[in-house]
């Protein structure tokens, strides 16, 4: 049961609803999980960072000022999205110029964890500059330290992403409390098959069980046969 599309905000009634109107589309169609784009330069990105934000009205100025908005949407999405379904927000940690930083982050986690949004998908940058400017030194698991740091600082599981390249490092991170879930993006691309490469490099998948099973059976028995077959081709492998 969802409450009806009524949240609004003077001035900007059309906008916050169509959150809502967007969160009750997105569950007929049948999605299990929603994420607002709150993140990279986005609208909701724009309004938090004074390098963008410049009103002189009640969603400007301070900081509350400006998380008043993406509150309202956050708000509108979640009065409008069934409460046993997750809600994620995918939010920018810094905003790669200096003007919102992880403290500010953590803040607005803890605002968006009262309106009971369960994750957030922690990201960095893309407010100012070229898209393809750099927020933060790029090394595995760049923005990991985001995560952590809202993790811990707001008490609201979080979502690690960028550069997260194989199964145990993935792994690593969700056993070091860092983030609860991991996002991959590039390496989903290089490899479609990464979550069950990932299970079997940690040993969770010995005999392609969560393989397709149309065909998991069949790698299987290809992989007991080929030490022999090697040997025949004279290959040491
Ligand atoms: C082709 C491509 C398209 C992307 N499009 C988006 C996008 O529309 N929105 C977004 O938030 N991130 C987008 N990203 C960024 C990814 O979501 C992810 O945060 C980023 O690639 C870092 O993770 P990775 O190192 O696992 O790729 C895109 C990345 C790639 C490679």
């Amino acid at each position: 049961m969802i409450s009806p599309i009524t949240h609004s905000i003077p001035g900007r009634p059309n906008i916050i609803r169509k959150f809502g109107e967007a969160a009750r589309r997105a569950d007929a169609a049948g999605y299990d999980i929603i994420e607002i784009h709150g993140a990279h330069g986005y609208l909701l990105a724009q309004f938090l960072s004074p390098l963008s934000n410049k009103r002189n009205d009640q969603y400007g100025g301070d900081r509350a000022g400006r998380m008043k908005f993406p509150l309202a949407a956050a708000k509108a999405v979640r009065e409008n999205w069934p409460e046993h379904k997750p809600m994620f927000i995918r939010v920018s940690a810094v905003d790669g110029g200096g003007g919102w930083d992880v403290e500010d982050t953590v803040a607005y986690a803890q605002e968006l964890k009262a309106l009971g949004i369960d994750v957030v998908d922690t990201s960095s940058g893309g407010l100012t500059g070229l898209s393809t400017a750099l927020p933060v030194k790029r090394a595995l698991g760049f923005q990991v330290p985001f995560a952590a740091a809202v993790k811990r600082g707001a008490k609201i599981p979080t979502m690690a992403v960028g550069l997260i390249l194989d199964g145990p490092q993935a792994e690593a991170i969700l056993q070091s409390g860092d983030a609860d879930l991991i996002a991959i993006g590039r390496q989903a691309l290089f490899n479609p098959f990464w979550p069950v490469h990932a299970a079997q490099e940690l040993g969770c998948d010995t005999d392609f069980g969560m393989w397709n099973p149309e065909y998991g059976w069949w790698l299987d028995k290809r992989k007991n046969n080929l030490p022999a077959e090697r040997a025949a081709t004279g290959q040491v492998k």
